[in-house]
């Protein structure tokens, strides 16, 4: 099939990707040159596990294609994913602009030699499929003064995207499952031979992604377009706000005395609740949870229903990120002047991305408290440089050089290789000794052991 894909971040590059090495066409639609060059020489312009291989691989075979001309790539097309951001305003709701560029842009290059089936894959509020197809017919309209285009040339379906960024190969290949609104039915036929092979992991895994022993199946839930461009919103909500209920018992196990972990095992064993997103912490960022959280509650207030629930798990996660400096404070007493070093920079590990990062706003505060901040991340130092190139941290090239002379350390992104430092050496290069573990990553037994003044999240 011929697939088009407008916008190659993270969700673009890893759809056009995997489904170019499952034997599609793809082309992908995207406005930053730098992105466009990196692709063409086959290098993936993000932090992806496995995504270079596999770029380097189809755009080698022609499989995948990069340009920023719409028309070429619309006019060949049978499938048109549009994968572009959708940031926040400044009061929650979604910006559309780039999805209404890329409808325009589409709706300009349509015509009626084949029907096209357009899909919204990046996360658009309620009722943005309704719009898609308005501005696909004004940007018809301006290519063919005077005309419309016949609605049986095209369909406009909801399919949103579920990947997690460190993990988006085996999430797209090894889904949960694959949500299609539509009101057409050739639309969902067309979706359905897409994704055929996904559905019955009927191909052969690539050496980028191995398929989980037993996984056979992938669910296809078809339905109408609103429940679907719904279903992406309620899921994100009840993600955040399944950690913030992990951190708002964390903080109570911290005034009683128990062990927050503990308790999260005990209550995960329930199959009501399972194991998974109950990690206390200084809480949950990145790209799409809060800014999602804040787009439902938006459109929630629009339509007239105060959704209390979300707000407070909102509120919750604002306060969690600001606990890993009170923690200092406890420790440190006085932060002006003092020495802080932070571990992690990403909102996640397995990722360069800085979106809606917790580091950011601990950063934030720290040096609006007066104290010198030093940071390592083994891969989002240079996106940080780039995003505030005048932010007053210093950048260490090792995770022991960032510990070097400073008083505390703030566990802030929990990647693997934090995991396995011995105790002592951070007690070796700590004046003060103190460590806020903001993922509960270490065993407090062994960290008091080596005589650190350690300081976890409920526990
Ligand atoms: N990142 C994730 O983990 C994730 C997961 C699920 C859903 N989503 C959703 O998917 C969407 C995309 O997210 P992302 O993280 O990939 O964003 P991104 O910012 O990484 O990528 C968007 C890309 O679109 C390009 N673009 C902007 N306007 C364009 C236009 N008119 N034509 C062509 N390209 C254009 C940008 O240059 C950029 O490369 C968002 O709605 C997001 O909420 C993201």
């Amino acid at each position: 099939m011929n697939v088009a894909v407008f916008g190659a971040g993270y969700v673009g590059l890893v759809t056009g990707a995997v489904f170019a090495d499952l034997g599609h066409d793809v082309i992908l639609v995207e406005v930053s040159q730098a992105k466009i060059e990196a692709i063409r020489e086959g290098r993936s312009p993000i932090y992806e596990a496995g995504l270079d291989s596999m770029l380097s691989r189809v755009v080698r075979s022609n499989r995948l294609k990069v340009t920023d001309e719409p028309r070429e790539a619309v006019a060949g097309s049978d499938v048109i994913f549009v994968t572009v951001g959708t940031p926040p305003l400044p009061n929650g709701e979604a910006d559309m602009r780039h999805v209404r560029d890329a409808a325009l842009a589409i709706g300009r290059s349509l015509s009626s030699d084949r029907r096209r089936v357009i899909v919204n894959k990046a996360t658009v509020p309620i009722g943005s499929a309704n719009l898609v197809e308005i501005w696909i017919q004004d940007g018809y309209g301006a290519a063919h003064p005077g005309e419309t285009l016949s609605s049986e040339w095209f369909a406009v379906a909801s399919n949103p995207e579920f990947l997690r960024e460190g993990t988006a190969i085996d999430d797209t290949l090894y889904a949960d499952r694959i949500v299609i609104g539509t009101d057409k039915e050739w639309a969902v036929e067309r979706l359905r031979e897409l994704y055929d092979p996904i559905v019955r992991q009927s191909f052969n895994p690539p050496p980028e992604s191995q398929r989980p022993p037993g996984f056979d199946h992938v669910p296809l839930i078809v339905t109408d377009r609103i429940s679907a461009e719904l279903i992406k919103y309620a899921a994100n909500a009840f993600l955040a706000t399944k950690i913030s209920f992990a951190n708002e018992i964390a903080n109570v196990a911290d005034r009683v005395g128990a062990d927050v972990k503990e308790v999260m095992r005990g209550i995960g064993l329930d199959a009501r609740i399972g194991p998974r997103f109950l990690n206390a912490g200084i809480g949950w960022g990145g790209s799409c949870l809060g800014k999602d959280l804040a787009a439902l509650t938006v459109m929630a207030e629009n339509y007239g229903y105060v959704p209390r629930l979300l707000k407070a798990a909102a509120d919750v996660n604002r306060d969690q990120r600001l606990l890993a400096v009170k923690l200092v404070q406890e420790e440190l007493k006085t932060i002006k002047g003092r020495r802080v070093a932070l571990w992690g920079l990403a909102f996640k590990p397995g990722t360069d991305d800085l979106r809606d990062a917790p580091s950011l706003t601990i950063i934030d505060e720290l040096l609006r408290l007066g104290a010198r901040v030093r940071v390592y991340d083994p891969v989002a130092m240079d996106n940080l440089r780039r995003q505030a190139p005048d932010l007053a941290v210093e950048y260490a090239r090792t995770a022991y050089e960032a510990l070097e002379g400073a008083d505390a350390l703030i566990l802030v992104t929990e990647w693997p290789e934090f995991r396995e430092v011995p105790p002592q050496d951070v007690k070796a290069r700590l004046t003060q000794g103190v460590v806020i573990d903001g993922r509960n990553l270490w065993e407090p037994g062994a960290m008091r052991a080596a005589g650190l003044r350690y300081r976890a999240i409920g526990r």
